[in-house]
């Protein structure tokens, strides 16, 4: 690991097997925290990253937890807790996006997008928060589509998107007598497996030409875990290039 200054600081991280949340344990692992994630469909993802930070002289913990799943989600972060010690940062990435426009919106989709990035977000933090260092840190992943300028089809997305950057702040109020502050990173396109099915759309209609390399939503993330962030709280940083300037 290249910096020490973390170095016995533990960090959770909810849905880090890939794309964002991959980047994000890689960050955090380089930037010298013991990094604890949960996976819930790819094992073999979750496994890899987990030789891959030890390769690099870190240390990883793989969770198998359903963040639709409230007992799942409590048990990833008592056992992050007792693998790791006291959590200093807790991100929340864990999302799933399905397409539809409002006629064609499954019952069953709405649930799913809602338990997930809804729900199970404020479950996340909820868990976590009593196994937080006071002082600590709570991230959540949003995204740039709360800026307006989305796609067709993205409405459920979107309130989902819109209910976790108003959520931050309540949550910030909350936790603001321990002094834990609470941060939203909205991604804009980023190459992961969501966007894969349609980059040449998101680069085009992107004003650099380029989508986001997930490191660059990493790099956010870790700005608000650094020790002179301590007075940043309840804001939303979007990251996107200026795709929805
Ligand atoms: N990519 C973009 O352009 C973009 C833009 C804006 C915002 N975002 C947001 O960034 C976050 C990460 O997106 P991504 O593109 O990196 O997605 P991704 O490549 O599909 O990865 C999703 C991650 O979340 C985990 N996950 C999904 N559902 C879960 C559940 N029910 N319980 C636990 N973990 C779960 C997955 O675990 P498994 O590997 O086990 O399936 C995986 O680690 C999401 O919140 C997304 O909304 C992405």
């Amino acid at each position: 690991m290249n910096n020490l200054t973390n170095q016995g600081r533990t960090a959770l991280v909810y849905g880090g097997s890939r794309g964002i949340g991959a980047a994000i344990v890689k960050r955090l692992a380089e930037d010298g925290y013991d990094v604890a994630f949960t996976y819930v469909s790819r094992p073999d993802a979750a496994g890899a990253l987990v030789d891959e930070v030890a390769a690099l002289g870190g240390n990883a913990l793989a969770i198998l937890a359903d963040s639709t799943d409230a007992s799942s989600i409590e048990h990833a972060a008592t056992a992050a807790h007792a693998r790791f010690g006291a959590i200093d940062a807790v991100v929340v990435n864990a999302g799933i996006y399905k397409a539809g426009q409002v006629g064609e919106v499954s019952i069953s989709d709405l649930d799913q997008m809602l338990a997930v990035n809804v729900r199970g977000v404020f479950l996340s933090i909820q868990a976590s928060v009593p196994l937080l260092k006071d002082g600590g840190r709570v991230v959540t992943i949003g995204s740039n589509v709360v800026n307006g300028v989305g796609s067709p089809g993205s409405s459920v997305y979107q309130l989902t998107k819109a209910a976790v950057a108003a959520m931050v702040k309540g949550l910030a109020l909350d936790l603001a007598p321990r002094r834990i502050t609470v941060n939203n990173v909205q991604p804009g396109p980023t190459k992961t497996d969501i966007t894969s099915g349609f980059l040449e759309y998101l680069i085009e209609r992107s004003p650099q030409k380029r989508v986001a390399d997930p490191s660059e939503i990493a790099g956010a993330v870790a700005y608000f875990l650094r020790d002179d962030a301590a007075y940043v709280t309840g804001a939303s940083l979007t990251i996107d290039g200026g795709f929805t300037l």
